[in-house]
């Protein structure tokens, strides 16, 4: 039995969906169903008795300590968070509160109930803590990627509280020897990822006609790596992770924010041509993100080198993945952009200087 955190968001609930199919190891989810978290992700699984959904939040230590009684779970995958930088500059209190303050709860409990387990299943039992690139900070042009000997240098409210939450996870392995496995990911892209972060948002705007909003002069790179790749990788390190290490997880894709959304153009160029102009010609740029990291590009040697782990999407395969699956799921974008998501658009481009 695995416990999964914030199995209802883009990156979790393609883990639930790719894990159950690829192991079939039953799973609790605990998700708080914050605008970003949305059960019908995992409609797929229809009335799958592997897969036990419960709505709560990571600081409810009750709730945390009854949950652990009742699935004894083997292993953690904690995905809850806060997780977009815009929002995290907007009002920073709610990253505090989950990542951070979330993430010590979840760890208390389950050290309190590692020791509880005989001490054949103590050695086996694994906190596996999800985090972000974002914790190193920002690149120059020419200077080599992350590796897990960088140093931490978060830049945004969101990356701060996560990289707090991973100086709490390294504690517990030097003081308590609690099983903790940290992954540092790049930004992840595919079905599911709500359309407020750079590659959905631009497929939803440019299919209503909206204008798609570059922040600055659009050559800030990211490495982007497919979703289920990421999933895949996270498997690999919980079942063959050594305890106590941390391991970098990148696509080797680096690419320039103006080069994506050019991307989704002319994809959907071929894909649903416009009836009037192109959808390159609803590229706008917009003030920037402040403190706006200029490059992240990832060194994933320690991971592929000790467990033998490579992505298998290129980036132009995965985008042309995504492309289509939000081609094919407009219902599921109309649904999560009912409502709240409205006024978050209408706060974070108004001030932009957006159309
Ligand atoms: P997401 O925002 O899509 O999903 C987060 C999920 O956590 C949602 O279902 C939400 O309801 C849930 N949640 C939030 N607060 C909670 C709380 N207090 N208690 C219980 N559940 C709560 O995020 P994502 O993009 O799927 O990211 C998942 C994890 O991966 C995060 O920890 C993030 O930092 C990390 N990460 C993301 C990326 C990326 O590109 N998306 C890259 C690297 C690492
Ligand atoms: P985002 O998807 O928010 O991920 P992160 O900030 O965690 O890397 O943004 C990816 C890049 O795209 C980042 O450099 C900011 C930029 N961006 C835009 O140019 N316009 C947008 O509307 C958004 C949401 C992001």
């Amino acid at each position: 039995m695995l416990l999964v955190t914030g199995g209802a968001g883009f990156i979790g609930s393609n883990f639930i969906l790719s894990t159950l199919a690829a192991t079939g190891e039953p799973i609790v989810n605990l998700d708080k169903l914050t605008y970003a978290g949305n059960v019908r992700n995992l409609d797929a699984l229809g009335a799958d008795p592997r897969h036990f959904f419960v709505k709560g939040d990571i600081c409810d230590r009750a709730l945390l300590r009854d949950l652990f009684a009742r699935h004894r779970p083997r292993a953690i995958v904690h995905f809850a968070a806060e997780s977009h930088v815009d929002r995290s500059i907007h009002a920073p209190g709610e990253f505090v509160q989950t990542n951070v303050v979330g993430t010590f709860s979840l760890l208390e409990e389950a050290r309190a109930f590692r020791e509880s387990l005989p001490d054949a299943e103590k050695g086996a039992f694994r906190f596996l803590h999800v985090s972000t690139d974002e914790v190193y900070g920002s690149l120059g042009e020419r200077d080599p990627a992350f590796t897990e000997a960088t140093a931490y240098a978060p830049n945004s409210p969101y990356a701060a509280s996560k990289a707090g939450a991973d100086h709490l996870v390294r504690a517990y392995w030097h003081t308590y020897r609690l099983p903790v496995i940290t992954t540092n990911c790049s930004n992840n892209y595919g079905p599911y990822q709500f359309p407020e972060k750079l590659i959905p948002l631009m497929i939803h705007h440019a299919l209503a006609g909206k204008p798609l909003p570059v922040y600055g002069d659009g050559q800030n790179v990211r490495d982007w790596l497919y979703v289920l790749d990421h999933c895949a990788a996270l498997r690999a390190v919980l079942e063959r992770g050594r305890p106590g290490e941390t391991y970098n997880i990148g696509g080797d894709c680096e690419t320039r924010n103006l080069d994506v959304v050019q991307g989704i153009c002319a994809l959907l160029e071929e894909m649903r041509p416009r009836g009037t102009g192109r959808y390159a010609d609803l590229i706008q740029f917009v003030a920037d993100r402040p403190g706006h990291d200029r490059r992240y590009a990832i060194d994933c040697a320690k991971l592929s080198g000790e467990l033998g782990w490579a992505a298998r999407e290129t980036f132009d395969s995965g985008l042309k993945k995504t492309v289509l699956w939000y081609l094919a799921n407009e219902q599921w974008v109309a649904d999560v952009t009912s409502g709240a998501y409205r006024t978050w658009v209408d706060v974070n481009y108004a001030k932009r200087g957006a159309a």
